[in-house]
Formats: structure tokens, C-alpha cells, sequence
């Protein structure tokens, strides 16, 4: 029989550390369920001591999870450790994830310490881990870049003291396929007690080849646990996307010889999930998950795949959840059948008001636009759960003129706090009018750092979808809204990063 490769799913913990990509703890337990949905076998669920935000976001999805192996990340120290193991109490299996630099850079530079006191330090966190879960994973942090002899002597001596998965971070995204898969083989090779470890691969994009590293890593190094996230999100260039991993694994199992344990068919969902709560768009030509992963657009493809499909696709549309993306609502579904829906797609909101009031939301739409389909209900749901969570700003109306060779001119209201203004303003284009409306009276002073519109599904009646991200003071943040009127989406986006703005606390960020 083949063996199984282990899907460790960080896109809440290394996913989550992209500028802009924070996310609520609803966000977060919504997006686990897809996880669990999706039959990873390990969540790293975030980093329990950066902040007590990341502490209960980390604690809500061990309490959940059922299915799936439920980790918080921690640095090498005994406070971070017990505060992952608190946070991790509830959970029916999981995972404390220690790790601590080892490259001579990050030694010297980072930590200002010596590669001896690195070593103490790793050992005696695992030792001290070991006493409150079973399951501990040790990371190398910067491990690509750190000298071979250091690594195959502090390696040996965690797994002496019980860590049960090494992995090997390539922390900054500089290996190349051939060169990380030997490396993992070399320590594999000349650590004595390397059989007592399962071996775990951690590749960031910076080049390009996050899931080419991956796979040699299990190829070449024997490794078999491999470290993704939803779309490949993560810092700079992101992290080995999951969709593209496993599909390489499944489609190329000739090659692989391995099976994962992955529902494929949630693979779309997911993706989709991830894109809209982080408001990071997945670009069309995107591998597996992008709106042109499996369109033909030439007549000659068009032609093949009609004849037979395996002319030109190695895959099903189907088998990554294509096939999903049907009408599953219009105007005239009841209450019950959207509370379904929302089950379906993993949402529980938490009171019947919660759901009465996404059920007001879903009837607004569906009065003005005919078909709703699974993106529409996301969007809509996640502008739900953020505006439970008190926000300071709310979107009420707006109304804007715009005319070939006049200077657009917006008018738009909203309550701060709950009390109603009313600002209003020319621009550029209505949408410029709009934003610059809301700052008039906001007065922020945040700089815009990224503004994009998305069709939520496809065609002109579609919602749009926009991302507006802001940056002030040193802390960047995503704002997404959704609004058939892509002017109103806007205007509620650029609400929405603000509210971020205000309540976003500071946390510590792990490296890589
Ligand atoms: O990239 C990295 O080194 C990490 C570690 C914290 C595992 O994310
Ligand atoms: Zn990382």
C-alpha cells in the first residue's frame, strides 16, 4: 500500500502573517471547518502567545476541530509553551510547534546568541514540552541556510527529547528543488536517530519554487510531512500553496507512489474562502484554483477537449470542486433553505438574530440580482460576522454623479459609533469621490496601499468585489466589501480596513 503523506495546513498561522492578511477569530474558525472539511491532517492554528486575540482564536478551533490535529505554533521558551498548551487544552489531538533559529545569521544577528546557547535552549524546550503534549513539532528556524553539522547535532538531540516531526523551514525562500531535497537526505542520513522523527518540509516562494522544493523534499529527502497554505498565502511571495501540492501528489502519483488523505472536491471552497475573508485575489491563471485553471479559450483546445477530455486537462474541474460553482439561491428560497446553505458552506452564525439579519441581507440581494450563487453567500456572511464585532464604522448609503467631462461627485452616509454622517465630496472617478468622502470626516491619514476590484462570479451582474488595503503607523491592513455597485463596495472595503485599523492589536510575528 502506498504511504501517506501528511498535510499540515498553515494558513492561519504562516498565512495569516501577510501584511493585511489578519483575520477575526470567527474568520479563523470558519476557515478551520473548511480545513477539517477538507480532511487536512494538522491545522496549525496560530501562534497561541502572540496576543491574546491569537490565544482564543487558537483555543476556539481546538475546542472545534474534531477531525483534524489541532497545533499553535510557539517560540523556544517555557511561557510560550504552556500558553500553546493552554490554548490547546480542548483539543481531542494536538500539536505544540517549537522552533527556534539555527543559521549563523539568524544566531548572530537575530538572537545574539551563541550556536551553544541555541542548543540548550531547543532541548530544554522540548523537554518541557514533552511534559505537556505528546505530540511536539521542532523547527529549525532559517534551518536552509544553517550550517549541516550545527543542524545534525541539535536535530539528534530534540528527537532524543521526544520531538516527534523535524521540520526544515526554508525560511526565506532560497533553496533550490535538487539542493533541498539532498539536504533533507543528508540530515535523514547521518542523524543516527532520524527513524524516530517523521521529517516535515517548510519552503517559502520567494523564487518561485516553494512547491518544486516541497515535492523534492519527499522525493529526493525521504520527507513526509508537507507544510501549505490555502492559495500559497503567506509573507512576501507566500508559502507552498496546498492546491497545487496535492494535486502534483494525487495526479502524479506514478511519479510520488504516496497518497494524502485530502477531500480534493473542497479544494475550490477553500480556496475561495481564504481569498475573500484575507481580500488576497487569486489571480486567473492561478494552478488548480484560478478562474482559467481549467477555461479553454482556443478553438484547437476547445475542440480536443469535446473529443475527449484528456487531450488537454490532467484533471477534473470536479475533483478540486469546480463543479460546485452552480445557482444554489434566488429570491424566492425561504429562510431555511439559506440556513442550510450556510451549513452546507461551514458558517454557523451564532444566534437566530445573526441569521435573521444575513437573511434580511440575502433577500436585499436576491431582490437585486437573480442568481446567488456560493461566493455571494460567503461575501455577504463574512460583511455579517464583521460588523457583530462592534465596529466603530458602518456603511448606511451613498450616492454619487458622474458624467463624461464633469468632475464626479459623491454623497454618502454612515454611522461612527452609531451616531449617522453625512460627508460628501468630488474625486477623480465616483469611486475616488467616494473614499475621499469617508476620509473627509475620518481623517485617518492612512495611505492606500493596494485598491482592486474582483467579480465575485464571473459576468457583468456579478457582485464586485473590493480590496482596499491601508497602511498607517506601521501596521497594514485588508479591507473587502462586496456590493453588485462597485462604487458602494468600495466605499464599504474602505470602512472596513478602517474599522481593522482601529482594533487590530499588536502581536509578536514568528519569522518566515
Ligand atoms: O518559515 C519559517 O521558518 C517558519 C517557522 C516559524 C516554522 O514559519
Ligand atoms: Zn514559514
Amino acid at each position: 500500500m502506498a504511504e501517506k503523506l501528511i498535510i499540515f495546513d498553515t494558513t492561519l498561522r504562516d498565512g495569516e502573517q501577510s501584511p493585511g492578511a489578519s483575520m477575526t477569530r470567527e474568520e479563523k474558525l470558519r476557515i478551520a471547518r473548511q480545513l477539517e472539511r477538507l480532511k487536512v491532517d494538522v491545522i496549525e492554528a496560530g501562534f497561541a502567545a502572540s496576543s491574546q486575540g491569537d490565544f482564543e482564536a487558537v483555543k476556539a478551533i481546538a475546542d472545534t476541530i474534531k477531525d483534524s490535529t489541532v497545533c499553535s505554533l510557539s517560540r523556544a521558551n517555557d511561557r510560550d509553551i504552556s500558553r500553546a498548551a493552554e490554548a490547546l487544552a480542548g483539543a481531542k489531538s494536538s500539536r505544540i510547534h517549537t522552533f527556534i533559529a539555527t543559521s549563523p545569521l539568524h544566531m548572530e544577528k537575530k538572537l545574539r546568541m551563541t550556536p551553544d546557547q541555541v542548543f540548550e535552549q531547543a532541548v530544554q524546550s522540548v523537554r518541557f514540552a514533552r511534559n505537556l503534549v505528546g505530540d511536539i513539532e521542532f523547527s529549525p528556524e532559517d534551518g536552509y541556510r544553517s550550517d549541516m553539522d550545527f543542524l545534525c547535532r541539535i536535530l539528534e538531540a530534540v528527537i532524543k527529547e521526544g520531538a516527534t516531526t523535524i521540520n526544515v523551514p526554508d525560511t526565506v525562500g532560497y533553496a533550490i528543488p535538487e539542493l533541498y531535497g539532498e539536504f533533507i537526505k543528508t540530515l535523514r542520513t547521518r542523524i543516527p536517530n532520524s527513524d524516530k522523527a517523521i521529517w516535515s518540509v517548510h519552503c517559502h516562494n520567494d523564487l518561485g519554487m516553494a512547491v518544486a522544493n516541497s515535492l523534492a523534499g519527499i522525493k529526493i529527502g525521504g520527507a513526509r510531512q508537507i507544510e501549505c497554505t490555502i492559495n500559497g498565502l503567506g509573507e512576501r511571495a507566500g508559502n507552498c500553496a496546498l492546491e497545487e501540492v496535492v494535486m502534483a501528489i494525487k495526479t502524479r502519483s506514478d511519479y510520488f507512489g504516496l497518497t494524502v488523505g485530502v477531500d480534493t472536491q473542497q479544494i475550490l471552497a477553500a480556496s475561495r474562502m481564504v481569498s475573500q475573508t484575507t481580500g488576497f485575489v487569486v489571480q486567473p491563471n492561478k494552478a488548480v484554483v484560478g478562474a482559467n485553471a481549467f477555461a479553454h479559450a482556443s478553438g484547437i483546445h476547445q475542440d480536443g477537449v469535446l473529443k475527449a477530455r484528456d487531450t488537454y486537462e490532467i484533471m477534473r474541474a470536479q475533483d478540486v470542486g469546480w463543479s460546485a460553482n452552480k445557482i444554489v439561491l434566488g429570491k424566492l428560497s425561504g429562510r431555511n433553505a439559506f440556513k442550510q446553505r450556510l451549513a452546507d458552506l461551514g458558517v454557523e452564525l451564532e444566534s437566530e438574530g445573526e441569521i435573521n439579519s444575513a437573511f434580511a441581507k440575502f433577500k436585499e440581494l436576491a431582490d437585486r440580482k437573480s442568481e446567488i450563487f456560493d461566493e455571494d453567500i460567503l461575501a455577504l456572511v463574512s460583511e455579517e460576522n464583521l460588523s457583530h464585532e462592534k465596529d466603530t464604522f458602518n456603511f448606511v448609503s451613498l450616492s454619487q454623479r458622474s458624467e463624461t467631462g464633469e468632475r464626479p461627485h459623491a454623497s454618502i452616509v454612515f454611522n461612527v459609533n452609531g451616531l449617522e454622517v453625512h460627508s460628501d465630496s468630488d474625486g477623480n472617478g465616483p469611486v475616488d469621490a467616494s473614499l475621499k468622502a469617508i476620509e473627509k470626516h475620518v481623517k485617518s491619514g492612512a495611505e492606500m496601499v493596494l485598491y482592486s476590484v474582483n467579480a465575485i462570479s464571473g459576468s457583468t451582474e456579478s457582485q464586485g468585489e473590493v480590496t482596499v488595503r491601508l497602511q498607517n503607523s506601521g501596521r497594514i491592513v485588508n479591507g473587502v466589501g462586496s456590493d453588485p455597485d462597485i462604487v458602494v463596495a468600495s466605499a464599504k472595503a474602505y470602512l472596513s480596513a478602517l474599522n481593522k485599523l482601529r482594533s487590530q492589536s499588536d502581536r509578536v510575528m514568528a519569522q518566515g
